[in-house]
């Protein structure tokens, strides 16, 4: 069990609500400043990330510095009882920069410079823009950093992206000599000889691009580690002035999700980034009400997400952004439905956010962000459906102070590893179109969210000895290190659930020779021999325990050593072969999924291995599908969050008597859930 000590990691006691405040784009109309302030009463709002894109606004022109406006949104807010998220504008630079130093333009990968525009577009490596970022950075920190209502550093925002120009060239050689030490060894982990790729001399080596090198894994994959290597160089390059100036404010950036499938965001690996930081935040814009799955399916995919961030650190973490109705960027921008904003912010809290805060607190006028969803309208009315549902929100947060710092526990982890799922998109076979590994980690995820048990998604340096069950479903790329843990942690009781295509390759990229890894083979008692594919229309199934499923995409053919056989494939030249495999090993257990299967086979298999190992229930509630339970703990207290994601009133049985902490009155037996309700109840421990 972790740790059940709160911890403040913002070292607020209350719950953040509130979000990025630009009033760089209103200098000019004192009367909509002052008439933010009253705004922020009504709506409930304590907290505003500021200065985000404000970079023209604080250096007008090269040294010429302009403070006074962000003086007065110091002092404003401070007196109206309001804190200060405040950022680094390095996320977009003025022009007089592009213009004075074209060094800090991208290059893409197909070798074009840039031009000036848009925002998250600097080169990282450019010495020019890490000086002029870490000169406004110690100014600010210098000005502020005892101001009193500064909360915490927001470093730029969103990093992402990468750059191919010459300087970022030469990085990327030094870090592969300093990986790699000598040519030979690069050839050897690029495959070389394939194609006649073999390098005779560093300066030879070019990033990956559409008109150039695409097709050697290894230098693609290293190429990506370099980018994330090398915006943490930048990251860490502007915190220098900060923490040296204000060492007690603690740092985050926002990190983000891909939208559609809700799924990691891909071009950085944020298990690397986050022990560069001290607070997770990440942004998140959950497409509610889409027209491709239900609302509870959804709903899952946002508690994956979730659980992931917050296991980075293992402690609480940050909604940084998320919006109030609408954003402008999906395909449809649809608003909120009555009741959803509540209830989407409850499950952020539930899942471990010590906040809640929007992008934006007022809507913008021009440009492509007017229509994006914000707390206050153009109508500048706090009257409206938006702000009402805000305010009500900010009601609700200030009666869930005891909950900051409070944090989850779990007997469950299933593992995501940003490399593998690097290697993975880029092998060549398999399905290209279905592959989808991180929806088959939210496929295994699923099953334990609906029967409300607690999951923790951590990455392959993370600790396993927590866990009585580790869930690694398609790690494609696997070391010999990270192999040789997973072997450890069954030989020493653990239960491990791996699938088919995991531990094909190393983390050069390079496929294992000799047939399945000796270790996997020794723990899982079997050995997959090959990787059959389907099209969509093939048929085959599994039978187990006396049923049968459907398997879709994937089969490997296995064969069986000294493993037991818990599932039989049933069709095609594999007929009659094992599909599921289970094998004592050491203290514990490992099972070997061979397809994939339907979400009623996990449901079954899982059932089993729920009872084996007496995975905790947090708290037994009794209800139908569609409605979640998480809980937060402290030492004494357990908080109980039970959220209706359907669009039905829901009927749910509390076992014996809790407190309501938004009534106060005691709850037992049968209660109504309404559509999109949540309650928050409280036990003592
Ligand atoms: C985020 C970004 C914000 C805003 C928002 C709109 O990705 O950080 O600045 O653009 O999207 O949804």
């Amino acid at each position: 069990m972790s740790n059940r000590q709160k911890t403040y990691t913002t070292g607020a006691r209350f719950m953040l609500h509130g979000g990025d405040y630009n009033p760089d784009q209103w200098l000019d109309h004192p009367d909509i400043l002052a008439e933010d302030l009253k705004l922020m009463k009504l709506s409930h709002t304590n907290t505003f990330s500021v200065g985000i894109f404000a970079w023209s606004a604080l250096e007008p022109e090269e040294g010429m510095y302009q403070f006074e406006w962000l003086d007065e949104i110091f002092r404003t807010i401070d007196e109206n009882g309001g804190r200060i998220i405040l950022a680094t504008p390095s996320g977009a630079r003025p022009a007089w920069l592009s213009q004075a130093y074209p060094e800090v333009l991208r290059v893409n990968d197909s070798r074009v410079k840039q031009l000036h525009g848009g925002r998250h577009n600097h080169c990282f490596t450019s010495p020019v823009y890490r000086e002029k970022t870490r000169k406004i950075n110690e100014l600010l920190a210098e000005r502020y950093g005892n101001h009193r209502a500064l909360l915490m550093w927001h470093i730029s925002n969103e990093y992402s992206g990468d750059c191919h120009c010459s300087l970022c060239q030469a990085a990327f050689r030094s870090w592969l000599q300093e990986k790699y030490k000598d040519l030979k060894s690069l050839n050897d982990a690029w495959w070389g000889p394939f194609w006649s790729h073999t390098y005779t001399d560093w300066s030879q080596i070019e990033s990956p691009s559409s008109i150039g090198e695409s097709a050697v894994h290894g230098l693609n994959l290293d190429w990506k580690r370099f980018v994330t290597d090398q915006t943490i160089s930048f990251f860490e390059n502007e915190i220098v002035p900060i923490k040296a100036i204000t060492p007690n404010i603690p740092i985050t950036t926002n990190f983000m999700a891909d939208t559609h499938d809700l799924i990691p965001f891909q071009s950085l690996d944020y298990s690397k980034f986050a022990k560069h930081m001290d607070v997770i935040s990440w942004d998140a814009y959950p497409a509610w009400h889409n027209d491709w799955e239900t609302t509870a399916d959804l709903a899952m995919k946002v508690g994956f997400i979730n659980d992931l961030y917050r296991s980075l650190k293992q402690q609480p973490f940050l909604l940084m952004e998320s919006t109030p109705s609408a954003v402008n960027w999906h395909s449809v921008n649809k608003a909120k439905r009555p009741g959803m904003h509540l209830l989407s912010a409850m499950q952020m809290v539930a899942h471990g956010s010590d906040s809640i805060l929007y992008f934006q607190w007022r809507k913008s006028r021009g440009s492509s962000e007017k229509f994006h969803g914000a707390v206050v309208d153009h109508d500048n009315s706090p009257n409206n459906r938006v702000f009402q549902d805000v305010a009500t929100v900010g009601k609700v947060l200030e009666q869930l102070s005891d909950v900051v710092g409070t944090n989850r526990s779990s007997n469950v982890a299933i593992l995501y590893d940003w490399e593998s799922q690097w290697a993975l998109d880029d092998a060549q076979g398999f399905g290209l179109e279905t592959k989808r590994y991180p929806q088959t980690l939210q496929q295994h995820y699923r099953t334990f969210w609906e029967r409300d048990i607690p999951v923790d998604v951590i990455t392959k340096e993370q600790d396993f000895n927590p866990y009585k069950l580790l869930i690694v479903p398609m790690l494609y790329l696997a070391s010999e290190q990270t192999i040789s843990r997973l072997k450890a942690f069954v030989e020493q009781g653990g239960t491990l659930v791996m699938t088919y295509m995991s531990g094909l390759v190393d983390e050069s990229d390079l496929a294992y020779l000799g047939g399945w890894h000796k270790d996997l083979q020794d723990v899982f008692g079997m050995h997959p021999l090959e990787t059959d594919t389907f099209y969509p229309a093939d048929e085959n199934a599994v039978e187990y325990d006396g049923k049968s499923y459907r398997v879709k995409d994937y089969a490997a053919i296995i064969n069986l050593k000294t493993a037991t056989e818990e599932g039989q494939y049933k069709q095609d030249f594999y007929a009659d072969t094992s599909a599921v495999t289970k094998h004592s090993y050491g203290k514990g257990c490992a099972y070997y999924i061979g397809a994939r299967l339907e979400d009623t086979f996990h449901e079954a298999f899982y059932e089993k291995i729920i009872e084996e190992l007496s995975l905790k229930l947090e708290a037994v509630i009794d209800h139908g599908k569609g409605v979640s339970v998480q809980c937060r703990y402290d030492d004494e207290h357990e908080y109980i969050f039970i959220m209706n994601f359907t669009e039905e009133k829901q009927v749910v049985t509390i076992p014996n008597s809790m407190k309501n902490v938004l009534s106060g009155e005691n709850e037992e037996g049968e209660i109504i859930l309404n559509v999109y309700e949540t309650r928050v109840l409280k036990r003592e421990r």
